[in-house]
């Protein structure tokens, strides 16, 4: 498939602070393509370049064969954009919100209400197309945005947080929405997302940013491959001694602590879970849990930025906390 991104050294600073630092991504035709990165990354910083809201200070990039500075005007024709933000005019209903992007969006006249009753349909909101937006749900907003986002049938779909603070059901059904986009319109979407499970789910390909720029890029098999293996969580009082008993008798170097509980990073979870138990109870230590599973893209994430993440309520919408993280050596 070709490339319907591609980005060349791509760079926003502020005040010599790069807030996306020579970006070199590639994204194809079709593909979902999902950026992970905490919060300050620059993922929203390299989507708001992408769709020419904001400028590169370095770099270049092109968008459907477009360059994003010099042929603004036809990348903005190729493009949809859902924003990080809600950005809709909560007086006006459904209806009247997609006649007004149909219009910005130069969508003639004679098609505007075939479109709008399709978008309609396939964001289901067909029945509250014509109630006011405040009278609308979070969810129902967000489906809303999405089909605005498609009205004048974009090569590419950016999604900056779609589903940011909405409930599990609701965002489930726009991620169908998303993947019905991809298979029956042939769409390319690129999006950013704390959700982890998503990003597994539902990417062809997962950039992780930190830093302003990618520090891994690859199918989600791919990148799980990446780590060490097996994960190993131990729930045990006075962890810190187990850590460094587990380091010295047994060489386990890749722990970290997680909420108070052990992770510890092995190639062959199965053999060293006894080993680990043995040791334990030989010096006395006790127990209280101990599970094995396979890594899973949080684990990737984390491997790579250092970093947990975690959506801990619809208030603070993109909320990371910090983990306790230590690297014994
Ligand atoms: N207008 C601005 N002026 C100065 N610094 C900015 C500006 N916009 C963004 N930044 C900085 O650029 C960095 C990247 O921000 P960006 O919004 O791209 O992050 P993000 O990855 O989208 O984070 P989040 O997960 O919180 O949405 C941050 O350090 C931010 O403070
Ligand atoms: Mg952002």
């Amino acid at each position: 498939m070709p490339n319907i991104i591609e980005t060349y050294n791509l760079t926003r600073s502020y005040n010599g602070f790069n807030a996306v630092d020579k970006l070199d991504i590639a994204v194809e035709q079709g593909e979902i393509f999902g950026l992970l990165g905490p919060n300050g990354a620059g993922k929203t910083t390299t989507i708001s370049m992408l769709c020419t809201i904001l400028k590169p200070t370095g770099g270049s990039a092109k968008v459907n064969g477009f360059d994003i500075v010099k042929e603004a005007m036809q990348v903005r024709k190729s493009i949809g954009i859902v924003f990080q933000d809600p950005s809709i005019d909560d007086r006006m209903t459904g209806r009247e919100n997609l006649y007004m992007h149909a219009n910005l969006y130069g969508v003639p006249t004679g098609e505007q209400k075939s479109r709008i009753d399709r978008v309609l349909k396939l964001v289901e909101l067909e029945d509250r197309a014509d109630d006011l937006l405040r009278t609308y749900s979070g969810g129902m907003r967000r489906r809303l945005e999405l089909g605005r986002g498609l009205i004048h049938y974009p090569k590419v779909l950016f999604l900056d947080e779609p589903t940011v603070g909405l409930d599990p059901q609701t965002r489930d059904h726009i991620w169908n929405y998303i993947k019905e986009l991809k298979y029956t319109h042939d769409i390319t979407i690129v999006l950013t997302t704390h959700y982890m499970d998503e990003a597994d789910r539902l990417c062809d390909r997962i950039g992780i940013m930190d830093h302003g720029k990618i520090i891994a890029l690859d199918t989600p098999p791919k990148l799980k491959e990446t780590l060490e293996g097996d994960v190993i969580t131990i729930k045990a009082a006075k962890i810190d001694e187990l850590t460094a008993l587990l380091a010295e008798k047994l060489g386990l170097m890749q722990c970290i602590i997680v909420d108070g509980d052990l992770e510890i990073t092995v190639r062959n979870g199965r053999a060293v879970m006894p080993r680990i138990i043995e040791t334990a109870a030989e010096n006395k230590f006790f127990i209280e849990s101990i599970l094995m599973r396979e890594p899973n893209i949080e684990d990737v994430f984390l491997h790579y930025t250092g970093r947990n993440i975690r959506v801990d309520s619809t208030r603070e919408l993109h909320g990371f906390s910090a983990i306790q993280r230590r690297k014994i050596r």
